[in-house]
């Protein structure tokens, strides 16, 4: 007997547990595997967040977040940007925000597009609630272009996810690659999410984002990467007003709201000056680009911390598994693909783990 609802049945994590299974076999492994920076909070944002807890910010928050994050937010994208976002509203996380905004929007039978490779909660999530994915094929570039996006549109479409700098391919969106994907959506009226939480890491060019580019754009972003506070669950949203109502009247009845001390630590985290991090994070990219590109097919990743090549001999998987025999550990292409060629490279470590992995790799490339 089981109790589980049928909608259990859409999920289908096995393709990481398997990886995971294989790494509780490692030892030491050289980690090239982890979707968080190697770096921790910021001094500053840490005592902002003990100061937060010592001073009694340990209550439940307006749903929609502290007043003075929704305000550091919207300096933020115009500072940054200069685009006035609308509504902001602070989550537990992209995953939070991304959650309701799928539970807000997606109808049974919803077809959801998004750049296959995707981020492995866009299926899932999309599935869980009954909607379609349509993941569109960006092999070997990895660029959702224009073309790729209205040839998979049917009347049937409803939402287009985009995700710049991407996780897994840490591949880029330019203003103008935008703008083209923005007026295919306005002229099928498709309502965008877009994914920009790895925007602060961006290494060749300064990043752009879809706000502005249409009316029906959500942003979805948040610091636990750029701020490492992967574990403090903050997120946001903005967009249009109807779509953010519905998130925060469902937020009242799940996450209730983000974690109080942390929403105010988020205020100081934004304001940070992230140079360092960004030219520490330019060299880790040379490092694994440079090391792989004349061994691998390999797309240059303009941003966040991923690199996906193909694997030599075409099987991702199988590569994987070598991979993990010699104590390297990495990703699968096919947990975040309907390919299975290639597979993903966390540079979130050490320069140092960074060589090791890259050399012990490229032994396995013939
Ligand atoms: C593209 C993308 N979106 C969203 C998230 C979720 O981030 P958060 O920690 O804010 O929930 C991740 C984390 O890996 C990600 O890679």
């Amino acid at each position: 007997m089981s109790f589980l609802a049928n909608r259990m049945n859409s999920i289908d994590a096995s393709g990481i547990r398997k990886v995971f299974a294989l790494a509780a076999t490692m030892k030491d492994p050289i980690n090239l595997s982890i979707g968080q920076p190697d770096y921790d909070v910021d001094t500053i944002v840490k005592d902002t967040m003990i100061q937060a807890v010592r001073d009694g910010k340990n209550t439940y928050t307006q749903t929609w977040g502290i007043q003075s994050l929704r305000d550091a937010v919207t300096q933020y994208y115009d500072q940054k940007f200069g685009v006035t976002i609308k509504n902001p509203m602070i989550c537990s996380g992209v995953s939070g925000a991304l959650f309701l905004a799928l539970m807000a929007t997606v109808e049974p039978g919803d077809e959801v597009l998004f750049a296959d490779p995707y981020f492995v909660m866009y299926p899932h999530l999309t599935a869980l609630l009954g909607g379609v994915p349509i993941p569109i094929n960006t092999y070997p570039h990895f660029k959702l272009t224009p073309e790729a996006l209205e040839a998979a549109i049917t009347p049937k479409s409803k939402i287009l996810i985009i995700n710049t700098p991407s996780n897994p391919t840490g591949v880029t969106l330019n203003r103008v690659e935008l703008q083209a994907l923005a007026d295919v959506a306005k002229k099928h009226k498709l309502l965008v999410l877009t994914d920009e939480i790895y925007e602060a890491l961006s290494y060749d060019e300064a990043p752009a984002t879809m706000v502005g580019m249409y009316d029906n754009v959500l942003l979805l972003s948040g610091l636990s990467k750029s701020a490492a506070m992967t574990g403090w669950r903050i997120g946001f949203a903005s967009g249009p007003d109807e779509i953010i109502q519905a998130m925060n009247t469902l937020q009242q009845y799940t996450f209730v709201c983000a974690p109080a001390p942390a929403q105010e630590a988020a205020v100081v985290a934004l304001q940070q000056d992230m140079t360092q991090k960004i030219d520490a994070y330019r060299e880790k990219r040379d490092i694994v680009y440079n090391g792989l590109k004349d061994h691998m097919e390999v797309a240059k990743p303009g941003g966040a911390f991923y690199i996906f090549p193909k694997a030599p001999g075409g099987d991702g998987t199988k590569f994987v598994e070598r991979a993990i025999a010699n104590n390297v550990l990495i990703i699968p292409g096919a947990v975040f693909s309907k390919t299975k060629s290639h597979f993903r490279i966390s540079f979130a470590a050490t320069n140092d783990t960074l060589k090791k992995g890259i050399n012990t790799l490229l032994t396995l490339t013939d």
